[in-house]
Order: structure tokens, then C-alpha cells, then sequence
């Protein structure tokens, strides 16, 4: 119930400011709803845990920024190692990938510590929301590039009339699972 229109998950993340960061954009999502919220917070967490305590995951990965702050709380609580992915130019010793296009902010590439997936992993990718999958696709290609298996990408929003669902089959990664 957390997260139904009217659960108070929701209803925390609905804290929308209009057009930004520019004109057309209708809504923007912005978590800091629930983060400022103690209860609506430790809910996220805990629907996250419920789901994946049970699922055979060897790491867990978040995507820069906002899968930073979901990320570590759930690795914490699954005891799960936590790595991140981070926008290029941010960390040594890394792969970078691909650059990809966003929803509305133009591009980015992602970069994956060597070392963080080896083959076989089962690696949980959590972000705050999926728009294109843009962002979730470039996180995708950086694993299996180390022949790492995406077990899910958990987010708590996704814009399903940007079909980021479509995207991965377009791409190839249809076999990924979202789970928003
Ligand atoms: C936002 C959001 C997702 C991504 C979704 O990140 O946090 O990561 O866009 O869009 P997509 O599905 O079209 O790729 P953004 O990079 O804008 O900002 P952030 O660094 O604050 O997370
Ligand atoms: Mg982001």
C-alpha cells in the first residue's frame, strides 16, 4: 500500500516543482519528499528489504546521484557489499561507458570501479526513478561488460510513458527485469 497513488509514499515523492528545470517539463519527481520524512523513508527501505532479503544477490549497486542515497541503507540491512557507478570524470581506476541521452539534461556516461563485478556476480541496480532508461542501461552495459547478471534495477518511480521498458528490448537487455 506504500506505494499506491494515494499510499504515503506517493504522496511524499507528489512534492513536484513545476517546470523544472525548464518549461515543458510538466512534473519533477524529487525524493527529498520522503527523505525529509523519517517514516515515509524507513517505508521505501523497508519495502526494498522485504523484496530482495530472499533473492540470491552478490552486490548492490547505485547509480550516481540519487541511487546514493537509496543504495546504502539497503546494502546495510541485506548486508550486502554497496558499489557505485558515477558520472565520468568522478573516480579513478575505472571503465567508462558509453555516453547516453537523458529524459531532458542532455548526456552523460557512467563509470564502473575495475573490480566492482566479476563474472558470475548478481549485482541489484537501484536508482530513484526511471524515465527513458537511459540512465539504467548505461549502468547495465557497465556490468555485463564484466559479465555480471542484473538480478532487477529497483526504482521508486518510474515515467511509464517514457517506456523504458521498450528501450531495454530495443537495446538488447529486454532479459532485465524493472522493478518500479
Ligand atoms: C535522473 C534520475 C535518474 C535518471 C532517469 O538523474 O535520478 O537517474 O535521471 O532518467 P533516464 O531514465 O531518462 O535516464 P540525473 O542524472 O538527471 O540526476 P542525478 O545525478 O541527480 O541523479
Ligand atoms: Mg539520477
Amino acid at each position: 500500500d506504500a506505494y499506491t497513488p494515494d499510499g504515503p509514499v506517493a504522496k511524499r515523492i507528489a512534492s513536484v516543482t513545476p517546470y523544472f528545470p525548464f518549461k515543458g517539463i510538466p512534473k519533477f519527481y524529487d525524493i527529498g519528499g520522503f527523505l525529509k520524512d523519517p517514516e515515509a523513508f524507513a517505508l521505501v527501505v523497508e519495502v526494498l528489504v522485504e523484496r530482495y532479503r530472499n533473492e540470491d544477490i552478490t552486490s548492490i549497486c547505485g547509480l550516481d546521484a540519487r541511487g546514493f542515497v537509496l543504495g546504502p541503507p539497503l546494502a546495510l540491512a541485506l548486508k550486502k557489499p554497496f558499489f557505485m557507478l558515477r558520472k565520468k570524470g568522478k573516480m579513478p581506476n575505472v571503465v567508462t561507458g558509453e555516453a547516453y541521452a537523458k529524459e531532458y539534461a542532455g548526456n552523460d556516461a557512467l563509470s564502473i570501479p575495475r573490480g566492482a563485478v566479476s563474472a558470475g556476480d548478481k549485482v541489484l541496480v537501484i536508482d530513484d526513478l526511471v524515465a527513458t532508461g537511459g540512465t539504467l542501461l548505461a549502468a547495465i552495459e557497465l556490468i555485463k561488460k564484466f559479465d555480471g547478471k542484473i538480478v532487477e534495477c529497483a526504482c521508486v518511480v518510474e515515467l511509464k510513458f517514457l517506456d523504458a521498458r521498450g528501450a531495454f528490448d530495443k537495446k538488447g537487455h529486454g532479459d532485465v527485469p524493472i522493478w518500479a
